[in-house]
């Protein structure tokens, strides 16, 4: 018995690096998978690879079920109708992995349109929109009066709950995704659906030749801190029955750690002495209060 038996979950990008090691993952422990992946380069482009069909068969030579869905994340029909196709083909939907994404970095100031669209069209719009069909397909059942135990789980990155610079697209697109996470949960927990976010650390494709935790050390007996599959048993843990109760966090994967992630948080707070609403000169002195001592001579500028 696996701890997903009878589950059937989609994973977006599940052809290479995370998204293939969830697939494994999540097959392994029972469910049926639809590997979604239109074989993409790192930047979007078009490659005639069809990864999802090497997962599928990977998949399928350990004794697991899958199928291969090779729609882009980005096109909105193309994503309802991968629910419908996921429906027809395993009966049910139990979980949506978004984790499909490409990266376009560049400085903010060199950055084309196209470059910043794309980017948020993969990631942000791509997890939206699956999210939101997989969403209204768990509303119908509940209304239905079937019981529902939905799960969506996104990948953010700390590059948008950090920053990380040359890659505003990306880094915006990955916040939004933490922020959707949170209104994905609030909305849909009465229908029981629960929505987390992860925040992975792996050697892919997509870091090759980056820093991306160097500084993660390798364990004892040849534990690989940049593992994509490290993340996995976190997916499988949010996707199953035990975690019904967790909803609308980001759990960050740090080799074999677990970070809990906290968002923003009021954490001073400076009342105006009148009891009216602060004015600037006010703020001269308050907002030194709040963040900390203003530079000698509250010089403002590079170089002045
Ligand atoms: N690798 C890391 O350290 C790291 C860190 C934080 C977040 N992430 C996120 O994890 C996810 C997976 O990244 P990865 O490192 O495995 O990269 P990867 O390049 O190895 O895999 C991404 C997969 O997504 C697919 N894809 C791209 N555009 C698609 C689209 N429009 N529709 C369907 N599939 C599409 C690609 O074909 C590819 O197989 C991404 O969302 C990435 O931003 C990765």
């Amino acid at each position: 018995m696996g701890i997903l038996d009878d589950k059937v979950a989609i994973v977006t990008g599940g052809g290479r690096g995370l998204g293939r090691a969830h697939c494994l993952a999540l097959a392994e422990a029972g469910a049926a998978v639809v590997v979604n992946d239109l074989g993409a380069g790192v930047h979007g482009e078009r490659t005639g690879d069809s990864p999802a069909d090497d997962v599928v068969a990977e998949i399928t030579k350990l004794g697991g079920r899958a199928v291969a869905n090779h729609a882009s994340v980005g096109d909105w029909g193309a994503t309802e109708t991968m629910i419908a196709d996921t429906v027809a083909e395993f009966g049910r939907l139990d979980v949506v992995v978004n984790n499909a994404g490409i990266v376009r970095d560049r400085m903010l100031f060199s950055m084309t349109e196209a470059e910043f669209d794309a980017v948020i069209a993969v990631h942000l719009k791509g997890t939206f929109a699956l999210t939101r069909h997989a969403c209204a397909y768990w509303r119908e059942a509940a209304k239905r009066g079937e019981r529902v135990a939905g799960r969506i789980i996104n990948t953010t990155s700390g590059t948008g709950l950090f920053g990380n610079q040359g890659q505003s697209n990306y880094g915006a697109a990955k916040a939004g995704i933490a922020g959707l996470t949170i209104l994905t949960a609030l909305e849909m927990r009465r229908y029981g659906v629960t929505a987390n976010a992860i925040s992975p650390i792996a050697a892919t494709r997509m870091t090759e030749g980056l820093e991306v935790g160097a500084e993660l050390e390798a364990g004892a007996g040849g534990f690989d801190p940049r593992d994509p599959a490290n993340a996995s048993g976190v997916v499988v843990y949010l996707a199953c029955d035990d975690a019904s109760w967790l909803t609308g966090q980001v759990l960050r994967i740090e080799g074999n750690r677990l970070g809990r992630l906290q968002g923003w948080t009021v954490s001073g707070v400076y009342p105006s002495r009148s009891g009216e609403a602060l004015t600037p000169e006010e703020l001269i002195d308050a907002v030194p209060v709040l963040y900390g001592a203003a530079p000698a001579g509250r010089a403002t500028g590079v170089g002045q």
